[in-house]
Parts: structure tokens; C-alpha cells; sequence
């Protein structure tokens, strides 16, 4: 009995004392099921049987003490986790969130879509996967015309009739077959084309393509709204030519160039040293093109023109390899603002 008492007090000793732990340590090591207390309590069998009642208090005491120290550990643990929490500065400045920005060819074609709008132009926008009729055959490209090989794409196999449109051009037909005049629209969107991946092509693209069919439409408003566009989007002191071209749907048909922006026309890699880079294709709309969409080629006339989004975007932004806009690199694409 004697010896039980030294250790109670041994233990109560280092109780107090207990600083090596936070309270669930304390207690696995007092209270758990294999802790001191359940083992001091299974002393009582070894005491004899006068002792019993004494040492059932002295143990039962010895078991509050240990559950009061748990207890008081448990409060200052709290207590110093509501420290913590009241020592947050709110008046620090919050986590810094990256914000995404604006794909250059996204800036690039809402400026084109706005500079057009403001001539009233309205946007209109069509399926990128087509059939022949809208993307071919429609605009004067008969089967086996030999111009389609200038835009060979990819087929579906359910149906030989389909396939990825290769212009925007798709979409001022199906505009045409609504049979409302006047049309001014501009159709942007993404095309395809069966090509082989390189600094300067890409099986996809994005375009802006316009027509404006009314009466007495002529050759000098194409020119015109074209000018417009230009100086717009490149500035004031930008020249422009015409070029003549062929396209199947327009008749006469043009290239346009403007100087170029990287030497301001003296000539250097990027303009392949003659001073211009050639920024779209236009012309008139060929009367079959108008008829073969129901519209009277004698009382109509319209002009059309078509670009692609990435290589005004490469003149804007001086880029030099087109791949960049597909690549998704963030180091690439944060550099752009939508302030252009
Ligand atoms: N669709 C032509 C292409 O993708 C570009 C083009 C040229 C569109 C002349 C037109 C146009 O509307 O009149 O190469």
C-alpha cells in the first residue's frame, strides 16, 4: 500500500509537470486504453483486502486529477488556436489570383468585327462543318474545278457531302439564300484547310469575310470600305494596292496590300523586300454566285472580301510564327491587352 502512495505521488508529480506535448499525447499516455492510469488501476489487485477501500479513493482521485490536467490542456489548446485566429491581419493585401487575358486573335477580331460594325455591317455566323453546296458550289466551284485544289479540307466519312468549311464564304451564301435585301454582313469564324503544320500555315484559321450586296453597288465602295478598314486598324500613314486577282465568286477580283509595317515600305525580310504584304482577297460578287443563291444579278451588284484573322494579327503584333497562337503557352499569351 505504501509503495502505491509513492507512486501516485510520482505520477501526480509528473502530471504537473507535463509540458512535452499537446493533450492528445497526454492523453494516450495517462488516459488511453493502455495509458498509466489503467495500469495503476489494475494495482488493486495486489492490495489487501483492509487497504481496498483507501486505495479505490486514493486511485479514483488520482484518475480525476489526471482527467482534470487533460481538461485544462484541451481549453489551452483552443485557446491558442482563437489566438491565432485574432492575429490575422485583415488589413494585409488579399492572395494574388493570375486573371486570365484575351487571346490575341480574339482582340484582333472584335477590332475588325468593330471597325465594320461601324459601318454598319451587321455579324453573321454560320456551321463549321458544311456541305458542298454552301462551301463550294455555290460560289462557282463546280466539282473538279481546278480552284479547289487551293482549298482541299477534311471530309466526313458519314457522308461524302460534308466537310469543314474552308472559308467564311459559306456563310454569306446561306445569307444570300434568305432572299432579304440589301445584305451587309461579316461573317467571322473558324475554317480549315488540309494543310501540312508550319511557320506560316495551319490546318485551321480564323477569318473575317464580307459582302454587301445592294442596287448600284460598285468597285469604288469596295475600295472605299476597304481603305476605311485599313487605316482603322493599322493607322493613318498606312498606303494600300490593289492587285488583280481571280477568285471563282468574284468577277473582277483583287488582292489588297498595304505597306508594310515592320520597314514602312523599304523592303525587308518580313515584306520579302518589295515593300507591301498582302492582307486580303475582294472583288465583286460574280452574277452566277448571286443567281445560284436566288438573287436578280441584273437589279444586285455586291462586293465581297475575305482575311484571315492570324495574319493581321502577325502584322499587328509583329509575330513571327504562326503555330504560337495554337500552342496555348501562357508566356505567349498574357502578353496581349485588349488595347490595340
Ligand atoms: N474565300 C477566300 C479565301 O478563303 C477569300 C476571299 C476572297 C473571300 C475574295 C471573298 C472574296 O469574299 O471576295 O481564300
Amino acid at each position: 500500500m505504501e509503495a502505491l502512495v509513492q507512486q501516485i505521488e510520482n505520477y501526480k508529480q509528473e502530471i504537473t509537470t507535463f509540458n512535452s506535448g499537446d493533450a492528445e499525447t497526454f492523453r494516450i499516455k495517462y488516459l488511453g486504453t493502455k495509458g498509466l492510469v489503467k495500469t495503476i488501476m489494475g494495482e488493486m489487485k495486489n492490495v489487501a483486502p483492509e487497504n481496498k477501500k483507501a486505495a479505490g479513493q486514493l486511485l479514483n482521485e488520482f484518475k480525476l486529477f489526471a482527467e482534470a490536467k487533460y481538461e485544462a490542456l484541451q481549453q489551452s489548446t483552443t485557446n491558442n488556436q482563437q489566438q491565432t485566429t485574432n492575429d490575422t491581419d485583415f488589413t494585409l493585401p488579399g492572395d494574388n489570383l493570375p486573371l486570365g487575358s484575351r487571346h490575341p486573335i480574339s482582340i484582333v477580331r472584335n477590332k475588325i468585327v468593330s471597325i465594320f460594325q461601324r459601318l454598319g455591317f451587321a455579324v453573321a455566323e454560320g456551321p463549321e462543318i458544311e456541305d458542298d453546296f454552301h462551301n463550294f458550289s455555290a460560289l462557282n466551284l463546280p466539282e473538279n474545278h481546278p480552284a479547289r485544289d487551293m482549298q482541299d479540307t477534311f471530309y466526313i466519312s458519314q457522308n461524302p457531302d460534308w466537310l469543314l468549311r474552308t472559308h467564311t464564304s459559306s456563310v454569306q451564301v446561306r445569307e444570300m439564300e434568305k432572299g432579304k435585301l440589301p445584305i451587309r454582313i461579316i461573317c467571322p469564324g473558324r475554317v480549315y484547310r488540309n494543310e501540312t503544320i508550319s511557320a506560316r500555315a495551319h490546318c485551321f484559321f480564323h477569318q473575317v469575310e464580307g459582302l454587301y450586296i445592294a442596287e448600284k453597288v460598285s468597285f469604288a465602295d469596295l475600295k472605299q470600305t476597304l481603305y476605311f478598314f485599313v487605316q482603322e486598324m493599322f493607322g493613318k500613314d498606312v498606303k494600300v494596292r490593289f492587285r488583280p486577282s481571280y477568285f471563282p465568286f468574284t468577277e473582277p477580283s483583287a488582292e489588297m496590300d498595304i505597306s508594310c509595317l515592320i520597314c514602312g515600305g523599304k523592303g525587308c525580310n518580313v515584306c520579302k523586300h518589295t515593300g507591301w504584304v498582302e492582307i486580303l482577297g475582294c472583288g465583286m460578287v460574280h452574277p452566277a454566285v448571286l443567281e445560284n443563291c436566288g438573287i436578280d444579278s441584273n437589279k444586285y451588284t455586291g462586293f465581297a472580301f475575305g482575311m484571315g484573322i492570324e495574319r493581321i494579327t502577325m502584322l499587328k503584333y509583329q509575330i513571327k510564327d504562326l503555330r504560337l497562337f495554337s500552342e496555348n503557352d501562357v508566356r505567349f499569351l498574357k502578353q496581349f491587352t485588349s488595347a490595340v
